[in-house]
């Protein structure tokens, strides 16, 4: 018999699925979703990319049918990965105001215009040696040098309509560069979602095939952060937003929920944004092929822990799934 002194019983408050909807307090709307597109210059029908199921490289043929296809489904945001025809050493393709993002943002912004444009601003996948900027002679990542070349894509983006700018490349100095360019050349309206706090990770695996983007020597480790410090966040944060950043971003999300509580609780007046990365998505997707979890039920565990650790919005590969879960469970 359990002890009649036994008043507080937590477990009355959970006991079927009424009570349980009533208390919850952490509810994701797919309107809080960014969906990532990758568009390949070269291709003319879509590609598998067989580390992300679901995922495809899309030709820029068939960037308007995906785009739509999300909208209907209520998310309102895609961020866009480029891969071009041909990549050097300093990663012109993503200069030219044809370059693959451009005619994407062009297209889209012609046929949807009500979809927000989101710009990953970076040259991993535009240089032949798959760094995000320019090289110095010793093979280290030439931050200084690299300013000058973000400017130039920032604006070509903004040329081509994009809506908001999302520097990702860890280079020192990116945003205040990046929000003077475009302030000069009269595009003051667009925001800066800034990487702010992007960590060295070993979860980006997927996404570098994806988007054909691998070091092909080296890694990143002197331009992505140390997963081991956690002290760097808060001096990177404040430099971005010293240099006019209008919104945050920590990645990846689901091993770094410590580094976005604290980023909301140190910044609550900037939008945060959390990215759940490629490899947090494919372990997922292959854990739940081989029955080891269920896939929705981890969809559904992972974004919310991201939203209630305090990330206002979470780029996901998972945005697609989710909103089509979202739609059948609010009938
Ligand atoms: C480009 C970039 C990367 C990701 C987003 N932008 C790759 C990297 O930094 O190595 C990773 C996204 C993912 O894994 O889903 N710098």
């Amino acid at each position: 018999m359990p002890s009649p002194l036994l008043t507080h019983r937590p477990s009355r408050l959970r006991r079927n699925d009424a009570t349980r909807a009533l208390l919850r307090n952490v509810r994701l709307h797919p309107e809080q979703l960014i969906a990532p597109l990758f568009i390949h210059a070269s291709l003319s029908e879509p590609k598998a990319i067989t580390s992300m199921p679901g995922h495809q490289q899309l030709p820029l043929t068939a960037v308007v049918e995906e785009a739509q296809s999300l909208y209907a489904l209520g998310i309102r945001a895609v961020i866009l990965f480029g891969i071009p025809s041909y990549k050097d050493a300093h990663g012109n393709a993503a200069l030219e105001d044809d370059g693959i993002v451009q005619e994407t943002i062009r297209l889209i912004k012609a046929e949807l215009p009500d979809m927000l444009l989101i710009s990953d601003l970076c040259f991993c996948e535009y240089t032949d040696h798959g760094h995000c900027g320019e090289l110095c002679d010793d093979q280290q990542l030439d931050h200084d040098k690299t300013l000058p070349q973000l400017q130039a894509q920032a604006l070509s983006h903004a040329r081509a309509g994009v809506d908001w700018i999302a520097p990702s490349g860890m280079i020192d100095g990116m945003v205040g560069a990046i929000r003077s360019a475009l302030d000069i050349e009269g595009y003051s309206h667009i925001p800066i979602l800034s990487y702010a706090v992007k960590y060295s990770s070993a979860f980006y695996g997927p996404f570098r095939d994806a988007a054909e983007g691998s070091p092909q020597f080296g890694d990143r480790r002197s331009y992505q952060m140390d997963p081991a410090n956690s002290e760097e966040w808060l001096r990177e944060a404040a430099l971005d937003v010293e240099q006019g950043a209008d919104m945050l971003m920590v990645k990846p999300a689901l091993s770094y929920l410590d580094i976005i509580q604290k980023m909301k609780e140190a910044f609550p007046e900037y939008p945060l944004c959390a990215y759940q990365v490629s490899g947090e998505f494919s372990l997922i997707k292959f854990g739940a092929q081989q029955g080891l979890v269920n896939e929705q039920e981890a969809m559904l565990e992972t974004l919310t822990s991201i939203h209630r650790a305090g990330a206002d919005m979470i780029i996901s590969y998972f945005a697609k799934d989710y909103a089509e879960y979202w739609k059948k469970a609010c009938v």
